[in-house]
């Protein structure tokens, strides 16, 4: 055979080989690590380090010359935001972003159903995948310690348990599209004043207690493929590059596999950020909302200066190689997911979604002599109240900033479920925000009115007279100050004079009806002065008709407070032990000491025997439940053992309906101090009117543990233990004693 010839079949037998081995790390039935290895072991090191930090405001380089595709992020927690410049926080101009706009987290909390979480994950990730994002900048799980935190809305509430058993299911189905969870903010953002320089001191035990379990939870249970690391700082480093937080506790206790992503802005230093586990950089020389350097990619922390200490011998390869491990595994897991389907955008199915979440989330917390529901009486005239009826929350209060498709008001969906039935007029009540954009997002209303507060109450005192019903709906809004990114409010109490737009309603009308759209407690002077009040928190694209559903009938309530509503801001432990929101030191940094420890929330209300306004747990319903006694599968526990409490609830009322039932425990006699009761188990049981069923929960020995810092384990110590079963953490219906051997 002539020598051409050779060469020839050689030449084919090389190509053949090559195009029959598909590299490694494009084979997506290899091993992740695998492909991670060779990937890595194709890259150069300049391209190890360009994958570790952005390259515009929301996506950070993939390598081209491997076919390894960027990475795209996005908020927020609610629905997927509007796509802004290439290296600017204002608005791209597209006209295809629009989304559904889900309620905020706090009603999804307020719902207690892991299915509604489920649902909520789902479908955001559908309308993320659509949109063609690989990370979605959420959920928010930090932990409801002040009510003056803007924050408080995009999150979990009070309990690390809730929070735990709401944020996994979420994450789970966000990232069955192949969208990668953005867990945030890890950890200790639980306010917003001076977020950037705030440093918390904790106890290892309170930390471990009531502040991780939930990020704990997102990742070894959600399997969160993305963390993002908190703008505050903690042991005097700051969070998006904290040795003890995401060496020690994330990556080496929890095992977390995924890539550590810094909040907006959050990294400062690049040795820290080296060596203390931070694996993508975004949004330096920012504040994380709407300022920052443009074009700078290349002079970030974990840019050029992590080039030249790998050149120099100050950073090794190794440290480098997990990096851009990470980011490689959450690139495959999202971006070069081949098997994810193509997602939905402002379905149908979303806004079903959307308006569910919210109907399970509405809380009833007073219904004195069962003034709601509406009744459907043909011709009834019903007056509505104030400026949170026609004014859209979908804009506004930072990140989760959304350009909704559309947003039914409260106005909205009154007037459409009582067309036919009443007549609803419609007052102002007081005048708060009248502006309607952020970063160049704009609601379009015009809501300006230059009446004086005299003359909006006189005109709504004069119309409430002559209605059969009166629905003030007020609360707060998503300006900074109120619920919104980046401030806390200043007080407990509602703004603009709506207090004295209440009472005169009040005075006017004995069937006024406060619909309280926020996402934090609010003083409520008047509590005993009106017979119902609704929580009805920021609710969306939907939030109208869920407004309606609730109050018209056409849903029956079941949703129950994620957090307490305490009577005075005093009443907070965070603000009883005064050090909220720290204090000021030479270095400009606040420092501040969560002293009130594990009492967080109704913790703090029942150990120190301080009634709430409406305790953690509540909610009433349009019918009524009977609970039976509790009782349990044996009174001794072993340590290695479980045990199964069963308690009958039954539907005593003349509707179906939805009851969420509590299961605390109580360790009376410790070696330390212990919360009165603590929050270790929930059912929502849907039951027809006469209904019963038996709701069972099975514990063990952790649902009894305390964590021990000197031996940093968890500790359940043998002796007496109650559980408790509730309706709400100031409403026990059944005890249990029992012993842990
Ligand atoms: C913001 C927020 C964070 C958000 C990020 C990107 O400052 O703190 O929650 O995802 O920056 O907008």
């Amino acid at each position: 055979m002539k020598i051409r010839n050779i060469l020839t079949a050689a030449a084919l037998a090389v190509f053949a080989v090559s195009t029959a081995e598909t590299p490694l790390y494009l084979d997506e039935n290899a091993p992740l690590d695998a492909r991670v290895a060779d990937a890595l072991s194709r890259m150069t090191t300049a391209e190890k380090v360009a994958i570790l930090h952005a390259q515009s405001k929301f996506c950070s380089p993939g390598v081209a010359r491997l076919g390894i595709p960027e990475l795209w992020t996005s908020d927020g927690p609610h629905g997927v935001r509007a796509e802004v410049k290439w290296d600017e926080w204002d608005q791209a101009g597209w006209t295809n972003d629009s989304c559904v706009a889900f309620p905020a987290l706090t009603c999804l909390a307020a719902s207690w159903n892991p299915e509604i979480s489920a649902l909520y994950g789902q479908s955001i990730g559908e309308e993320a995948l659509y949109r063609g994002k690989d990370v979605l900048l959420g959920p928010g799980v930090n932990i409801y310690r002040t009510p003056l935190n803007g924050r408080n809305f995009e999150y979990m509430g009070e309990d690390p348990y809730l929070a735990s058993r709401m944020v996994v299911p979420y994450v789970r189905a966000l990232q069955s599209n192949g969208v990668a969870a953005c867990v945030k903010h890890y950890a200790l953002n639980n306010h917003e004043a001076n977020r950037h320089n705030t440093n918390i001191n904790i106890d290892d035990r309170t930390l471990y207690e009531i502040y991780l379990p939930a990020f704990k939870a997102a990742v070894q249970e959600g399997g969160a493929w993305s963390i993002m690391g908190a703008y505050n700082l903690y042991r005097n480093e700051h969070n998006c590059h904290n040795s003890r937080m995401l060496n020690d506790i994330l990556k080496g206790e929890w095992g977390f596999d995924g890539a550590v992503i810094s909040d907006w802005g959050g990294a400062h230093d690049t040795d820290q950020a080296i060596a203390n586990g931070l694996d993508l950089e975004f949004g330096t020389w920012t504040n994380g909302l709407n300022n920052g350097r443009t074009s700078a990619y290349d002079t970030y922390f974990l840019a050029d200066p992590y080039l030249e200490r790998l050149a120099d011998g100050r950073a090794d390869m190794a440290t480098l190689d997990d990096k851009a491990g990470r980011v490689l595994r959450l690139i495959f897991r999202t971006a070069m997911n081949s098997h994810k389907s193509f997602g939905s955008l402002c379905s149908d199915e979303h806004y079903a979604a959307a308006r569910r979440i919210g109907n399970e989330g509405i809380v009833l917390l007073r219904n004195e002599n069962n003034v709601l529901p509406l009744p459907a009486t043909p011709g009834m005239r019903v007056l509505v109240v104030g400026e949170n009826a026609i004014k859209m929350m979908t804009v506004g209060g930072g990140s989760s900033s959304l350009k909704a498709q559309r947003e039914i008001l409260p106005l909205d969906g009154i007037r459409a479920a009582l067309t036919g039935i009443a007549t609803v007029d419609y007052a102002r009540g007081y005048v708060g925000d009248v502006t309607g954009e952020y970063n160049g997002v704009t609601t379009g209303q015009d809501l300006t009115d230059s009446r004086s507060a005299a003359e909006l109450i006189a005109e709504a005192v004069e119309k409430a007279r002559n209605a059969d019903y009166v629905i003030f709906v007020g609360g707060l809004n998503k300006l900074s100050g109120q619920d919104a990114e980046d401030t806390d409010r200043a007080e407990l109490g509602l703004p603009y004079g709506q207090d004295d737009v209440i009472e005169a309603l009040a005075q006017a009308n004995p069937r006024t009806i406060v619909v309280n759209v926020s996402g934090n407690a609010v003083a409520m002077p008047w509590v005993d002065k009106v017979p119902a009040i609704v929580q009805a928190w920021y609710l969306g694209s939907e939030g109208g008709n869920s407004i309606a559903d609730v109050l018209t009938g056409r849903v029956n309530p079941s949703g129950k407070l994620p957090f307490t509503f305490p009577v005075h801001l005093a009443d907070n432990g965070a603000h009883a032990m005064g050090d909220y929101p720290g204090t000021l030191r030479d270095d400009g940094i606040y420092d501040q000491t969560y002293r009130e420890g594990v009492l967080v929330g109704y913790r703090w209300h029942d150990t120190r025997d301080i009634a709430p306004l409406f305790a953690f747990g509540h909610g009433l319903s349009y019918t009524t439940f009977a609970y039976g006694e509790l009782t349990a599968d044996r009174s001794e526990l072993n340590a290695d053992g479980t045990i199964t409490f069963s308690i009958p609830v039954t539907n005593t009322g003349s509707r179906a309906g939805a009851e969420i039932v509590q299961l605390y425990i109580s360790d009376p006699v410790a070696s330390v101090m212990r919360p009165e009761k603590e929050l270790k188990g929930f059912e929502k049981v849907y039951l027809e009117p006469g209904e019963t069923k038996t709701v069972t929960f099975t514990v063990g020995a952790d649902a009894l543990s305390f964590f021990d810092a000197d031996t940093h384990s968890w500790k359940a110590e043998p002796g007496a233990f109650k559980a408790l079963a509730c309706a709400a953490a100031d409403d026990i219906r059944s005890t249990y004693d029992f012993t842990l051997r």
